[in-house]
């Protein structure tokens, strides 16, 4: 990922938008929508005179649409709407549209530019930052894509008050997850933040800081070698657990599978790299709180522990975590054996 996106926090997002628009030169502009943002959040938008010309491409909106089918439909939009290598596409939505818009931007007539419209607390601070863009393939997650950042991701409050809680508790995972990576400070803001009653304009300066957690390791590692991977924590359990989710025809949004797997994963961290107990006893007491329980037996173990090593990040059969040893102090590249992750299987079902 060699040019830097431009992260900008926004308090108004006509001018904002307008600004980002105007200051990338191109000769057609598209706004890629899904079926649930065109209703909800293009409203938003719209009146805006610099998009006035834009044409509109809209896919379905769940993750099963994060398809080669909705790929090649606005790869079709583009190019019967005339676009050339100079076009510009606008993708407002949640993760699968900014990173399924992302890759059909990155490859149509070999990458025109693109800005991400993030409007779910979850694509905002994870998805649409940080230049991973994609789709799903074959059964697997985000197996097809590459790295190639936006122009720019524009990040305004105005769209958290059109999330249902579920959806604010799914972001606020991967915001719990830039806590534990970056220093005390943010996370203690995060564990005293009342999720029952957001204040939305103190979330949204809270988007802030935990985006630019993940900004900050992104410049270092772009592509992933080292430590980009601790954006990681608690994902090689929560795919898992999306995974068995999925087979078992049960529905869990990602930043919940996430939050489960956080605390798996922490028990780990104290097990292997003597993360404080007590500390990691508030985590999962916060999570139970408000993430309540993923239901598993041991009959799920052997499942899930397949899924783990069939993960992308492991190399050889092994499963691969990131684990801490403290609040800011990351550990790449940490094994465990089945015996161990079968532990925390069960520390994750027996609590604490
Ligand atoms: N979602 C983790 C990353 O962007 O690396």
């Amino acid at each position: 990922m060699e040019k830097k996106q431009d992260i900008i926090i926004s308090q108004n997002i006509a001018a904002t938008l307008t600004e980002a628009i105007e200051k990338v030169k191109h000769d057609r502009l598209f706004v890629l929508t899904d079926t649930t943002t065109l209703q909800l959040c293009w409203p938003v938008v719209n009146p805006l005179p610099v998009l006035g010309k834009a044409q509109m491409i809209t896919i379905g909106a769940t993750d099963e649409c994060k398809t080669l089918e909705s790929l090649s439909h606005v790869w079709t939009c583009l190019q019967q709407g005339g676009a050339t290598r100079h076009s510009l596409l606008v993708n407002l939505g949640g993760g699968m549209v900014t990173d399924l818009g992302g890759f059909a931007a990155s490859t149509f007539k070999r990458g025109i530019a693109y800005i991400n419209v993030p409007t779910t607390l979850l694509s905002m601070v994870d998805a649409s930052v940080g230049g991973k863009t994609g789709i799903n393939f074959g059964g697997l997650k985000n197996e097809i894509g590459v790295f190639n950042s936006s122009e720019s991701v524009i990040l305004d409050g105005v769209f958290l008050r059109t999330l249902s809680h579920d959806n604010i508790l799914s972001g606020y995972a991967e915001m719990l997850k830039h806590g534990l990576i970056s220093n005390e400070e943010h996370w203690n803001e995060l564990l005293s933040f009342d999720l029952d009653r957001p204040d939305y304009n103190t979330l949204t300066q809270m988007v802030g800081t935990s985006v630019a957690v993940k900004e900050r390791i992104v410049e270092e590692d772009p592509h992933e070698h080292g430590i980009r991977k601790a954006l990681n924590v608690g994902h090689t359990v929560g795919h898992a657990f999306e995974a068995l989710a999925l087979e078992q025809g049960r529905t869990v949004l990602h930043g919940y599978a996430v939050a489960w797997g956080m605390v798996c994963e922490l028990f780990l961290c104290a097990v292997h790299c003597g993360f404080p107990t007590e500390r990691m006893r508030q985590a999962v007491q916060f999570i139970r709180h408000h993430y309540g329980e993923f239901a598993i037996t041991c009959n799920d173990y052997p499942r899930l522990f397949e899924f783990m090593t069939h993960d992308k990040k492991n190399t050889a059969g092994q499963v691969n975590f990131t684990l801490l040893g403290n609040i800011g102090d990351i550990r790449i590249n940490q094994t465990a054996t089945r015996e161990e992750i079968y532990e925390m299987l069960d520390f994750f079902r027996e609590g604490l």
